[in-house]
């Protein structure tokens, strides 16, 4: 059994930004990390791009960054959090410049910036085409001076301690529910852990797993949402899955290498099979057009052309500048036969973000008392139906810092629970065959592709719905008399996560955003957020 202060599930930007933050303040109290791999096998060490700041205000201005994303929006972001967001922005990217993140200057030393879709100024800091590598690289070097920290690594949180564990019904109108601590599998011991802590925190990332094609790691698998949807709290808006336009199209490689969107903010220009350059058809923004708008552009050229990729063209583009500013790139095709000056980088869309999640206030807080949730596995009301590209990053940053001040008023007057029993593994078994495991993984990623992906109707998010059932029914089963393992722990929350995104899906009667259905092509006069 373990006891500390501040549980952080999750060691990506939100977790460390967090437990760093905490750690500053509270020297004396304890801040324990649990993450289920590696330390730095996150979301975060893969963004490319960069993040979104407005830092150079005699060009740009906060009030075009809140534009911008209230319009990548699409309607449903809520507005005082974006203005949070985009007003706290510049001094937590400080704090991470002076933690030592370098972010590319030109030889005057001013900051390089990279422009996206949707974003209407040049404004996204970044390192090279590795941004995210560096913001770990950075976050993780400063987590280590801290003594008070502790980061337990291949640690497997399986389910949030709530009242539930003390034998009360527990319902989603149980008015204040208590997170306790968690249950967690050490991977090193094969042991189910109980972990009590006062204040824990939620930043356990993506979703991205859920789908055959998508550009999150392995480890991206819903986990957080699902436990707290389990532990009945309040989850929202799960139905706005971002495919990123541009992921390496390579046949059968899963997760896909990305194409940063800063390609095209570069220069970068989409061509169809037969060459044509058609995003200026579908959008006059072109291929800077959101991330919504070029995805479902893609996915519509590829039906019309029936082709499984379009092209993404750089040949126009100049080498040293390509690779000055997307090494990273550069080697990984030239790594795959593909000399980005003389042939096109064949592309498709790929699942890559969450905008949806455990649903919080404008300070972290989410319906369970003394859990926080911060980054992808939040929903905070900053990214609406769509999320602006660059914008995670930050969010991250800047709810993160809400969250460890908030815990930092509340943590003294918070008591552990001693009355929580040890996790109860009597009736289950080593499994018998893993391939009911791996089967059922591939089956829900195949349905999720084909029945819940860009484009959407009635008739398959119905279908899906009934397989995701049949899915949950036999890994219920499963779970009830077999070990837990990470594998079948991941199935099971991907499943949750399927079912979330289908059910959020059929009770949005409109299309919006990210959230495309054919059955109600038109925006609803309603806005509406779907709890769930
Ligand atoms: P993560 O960084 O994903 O960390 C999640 C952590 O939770 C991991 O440590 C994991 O081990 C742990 N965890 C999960 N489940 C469990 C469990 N059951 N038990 C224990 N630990 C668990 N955003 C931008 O703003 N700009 C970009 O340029 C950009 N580029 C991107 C490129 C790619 C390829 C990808 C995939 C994403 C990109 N994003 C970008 C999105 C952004 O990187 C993520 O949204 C963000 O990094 C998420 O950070 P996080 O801290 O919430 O989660
Ligand atoms: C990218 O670099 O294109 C990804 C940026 C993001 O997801 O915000």
């Amino acid at each position: 059994m373990l006891r500390t202060d501040f549980l952080v599930i999750g060691s990506g930007i939100a977790g460390l930004n967090f437990a760093i933050k905490t750690a500053k303040r509270f020297p004396d109290q304890t801040i324990t990390i649990l993450t289920k791999v590696n330390t730095d096998e996150t979301n975060t060490k893969y963004a490319q791009g960069g993040i979104a700041v407005v830092n150079d205000r005699e060009k740009d201005s906060f009030q075009k960054h809140i534009e911008d994303t209230l319009v990548a929006g699409d309607g449903l972001c809520n507005q005082k959090v974006v203005e949070i967001v985009v007003n706290e922005g510049p001094e937590r990217v400080e704090e991470m410049i002076d933690l030592g993140t370098q972010f590319d200057k030109d030889i005057e030393g001013d900051f390089l910036r990279g422009k996206e879709g949707g974003h209407s100024e040049y404004r996204i800091l970044h390192h090279k085409d590795i941004t995210g590598f560096e913001m770990e690289r950075a976050l993780v070097e400063e987590v280590a001076k801290y003594p008070n920290i502790n980061i337990h690594n291949h640690w497997f949180v399986i389910d949030i301690i709530t009242q539930h564990h003390l034998g009360y019904l527990v319902t989603k109108s149980t008015p204040n529910i208590e997170c306790y601590g968690v249950y967690a599998l050490n991977l090193q011991t094969n042991e189910i852990e109980k972990i009590l802590s006062k204040i824990t925190v939620m930043a356990s990332g993506g979703t991205g797993q859920a789908y055959r094609t998508t550009t999150n790691p392995k480890i991206a698998t819903g986990d957080g949402i699902a436990m707290f949807y389990r532990a009945k709290g309040r989850i929202e808006n799960m139905e706005f899955i971002q495919f990123h336009p541009t992921a390496l199209y390579q046949a059968g490689v899963s997760p896909s290498f990305l194409i940063t969107e800063a390609v095209r903010g570069d220069g970068g220009i989409l061509r169809n099979k037969e060459g044509e350059a058609f995003m200026q058809r579908y959008d006059p923004r072109a291929d800077l057009a959101p991330r919504d708008i070029v995805a479902r552009a893609i996915d519509n050229e590829m039906k019309r052309t029936g082709t499984e990729s379009i092209f993404l063209d750089c040949r126009h583009m100049e080498l040293e500048k390509f690779k000055a500013h997307f090494p990273n790139i550069y080697d990984k095709c030239m790594s795959v036969g593909i000399d980005v000056m003389k042939n096109m980088i064949p592309v498709a869309p790929a699942a890559h973000y969450c905008c949806g999640g455990i649903k919080v206030d404008e300070i972290g807080r989410s319906s369970i008392t003394n859990l926080y949730a911060c980054g992808e596995c939040s929903s905070t009301g900053l990214h609406g139906a769509n999320r602006l590209a660059s914008n995670s990053l930050l969010e991250a940053l800047v709810f993160a810092h809400r969250c460890s001040e908030d815990a930092a008023t509340r943590i003294d007057k918070l008591q552990f629970n001693d009355a929580i029993p040890d996790w109860n593994a009597s009736g289950t078994n080593d499994p018998q065959e893993m391939i009911l495991i791996t089967q059922s993984l591939k089956e829900l990623q195949l349905i999720m592709s084909d029945y819940v992906g860009i484009v959407r109707n009635n008739v398959r998010l119905e279908r899906a719905m009934r397989r995701i059932d049949l899915l949950h029914e036999e890994t219920e089963t499963l779970y009830r008399t077999t070990t837990a393992s990470p594998q079948l722990l991941e199935l099971r929350n991907l499943i949750t996560i399927g079912f979330l995104i289908v059910k959020g899906a059929q009770f949005r009667k409109e299309s919006r955003g990210l959230h495309y259905n054919t059955d109600f092509p038109e925006k609803a006069e309603m806005l509406q957020n779907i709890v769930l």
